[in-house]
């Protein structure tokens, strides 16, 4: 039985670990360390040669901070899920090679883990009693999916997103307006000021499951282009672009638990961050149906998710040999595609 798992997530520009120990209300969150690479910044975006040489750098005292905040030692570990895609390959493979290195020297159980199937399970570490059937909107900077969870390990793909991800329209239109990256959080706090105003559009609003946010950064860029004091409009252009993205997010999920009859959704990825994105869908939920949104730190990239995804895995008797494979393309074990609906 596994008492210690120790999880290990270096897909993009953060490199995480974590210290997952069981308890009678399962998983419980021992130790979560979380290095934010900032040398991104000043280029806009995340450089993935720089992205692996911090992750090689951070690993290992990332890896000592979480077991010494669990109180615990590498000997206390008795099995290590890492994630092995999607995500950049350099990245990927640094924790990779970590984690295999690690299992190989204590010969301990192994188990690789898909990024989005860690941010489905990021909300269970504060809710332990959540379960599926379940609808998951899984908004990160790289995917849009929502999914239709009947059991864990078993994933019904409704829609994802034809072009840009929900997050990648945020640190676009960031991009555009200035404001930095990553631009989820900096359009979350101007938005807080601004007026929805621009009347932007909904794309695919009433459209099936899938979501297109490219014709909506487009529309932003010639708002942008057309102001005459970007300064003074820079706050209304935040809250009228986040406002149609959250419009269409909503709507989605609404006609996600109406399609299922599920009675629950969780939301994860960087875009569930969001503190706004979350009170509109708990306003527009009917009654009776609960909205869970795990705290910003587990919905960010993070290796508690990752832990909790391989936990479940390292349970139902999977293990990976040291051959498994980093893979920038993952596919997601468990997930079926979509079935056809109106
Ligand atoms: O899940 P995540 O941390 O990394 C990926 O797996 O991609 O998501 C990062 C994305 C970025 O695009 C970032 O701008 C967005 O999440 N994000 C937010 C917020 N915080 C992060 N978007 C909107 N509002 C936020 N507060
Ligand atoms: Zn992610």
């Amino acid at each position: 039985m596994v008492e210690v798992v120790l999880g290990i997530e270096t897909s993009c520009d953060e490199t995480s670990a974590a210290v997952l120990v069981r308890s009678d209300e399962g998983p419980r969150l021992a130790g979560l360390t979380i290095l934010s690479q900032d040398v991104h910044a000043i280029f806009r975006g995340v450089v993935p040669e720089l992205a692996s040489r911090a992750h090689l750098t951070a690993i290992t005292p990332v890896v000592r901070q979480a077991l010494d905040e669990a109180d615990l030692v590498l000997d206390d570990v008795d099995a290590v899920a890492v994630t092995a895609g999607p995500g950049l390959i350099g990245s990927l493979l640094v924790g990779l090679c970590y984690a295999k290195g690690v299992a190989a020297a204590r010969d301990l159980p192994l188990v690789g883990v898909h990024h989005l199937e860690g941010h489905v399970f990021a909300a269970t570490l504060s809710d332990t009693r959540l379960a599926p059937p379940l609808v998951a909107l899984i908004v990160s900077g790289g995917h849009t999916l929502l999914l239709d969870v009947p059991a864990w390990g078993r994933y019904r793909l409704l829609g994802g997103t034809r072009d840009d991800a929900a997050g990648e329209a945020f640190d676009k239109v960031a991009a555009m307006l200035d404001l930095g990256y990553p631009g989820g959080p900096v359009i979350e706090r101007l938005a807080t000021t601004g007026v929805d105003r621009f009347a932007f559009p909904r794309p695919m609003r009433s459209d099936g499951f899938d979501f297109s946010f490219s014709g909506l950064k487009t529309a932003v860029l010639y708002a942008a282009r057309a102001s005459t004091d970007l300064e003074a409009d820079r706050a209304d252009l935040a809250r009228s672009f986040q406002e149609a993205v959250f419009d269409v997010l909503v709507d989605k999920v609404d006609r996600a638990l109406q399609h299922t009859g599920y009675p629950r959704v969780v939301l994860g990825g960087g875009v569930a961050c969001n503190q706004a994105l979350a009170h509109r869908v708990r306003d527009a939920m009917h009654a009776g149906i609960e909205v869970h949104v795990a705290p910003p730190r587990l919905n960010a990239d993070n290796a508690a998710m990752i832990a909790r995804a391989g936990w479940f895995h390292l349970e139902a008797g999977t293990r990976h040999g040291l051959d498994l494979d980093a893979d920038p393309r993952l596919a997601w074990p468990g997930l079926e595609p979509a079935p056809l609906v109106a």
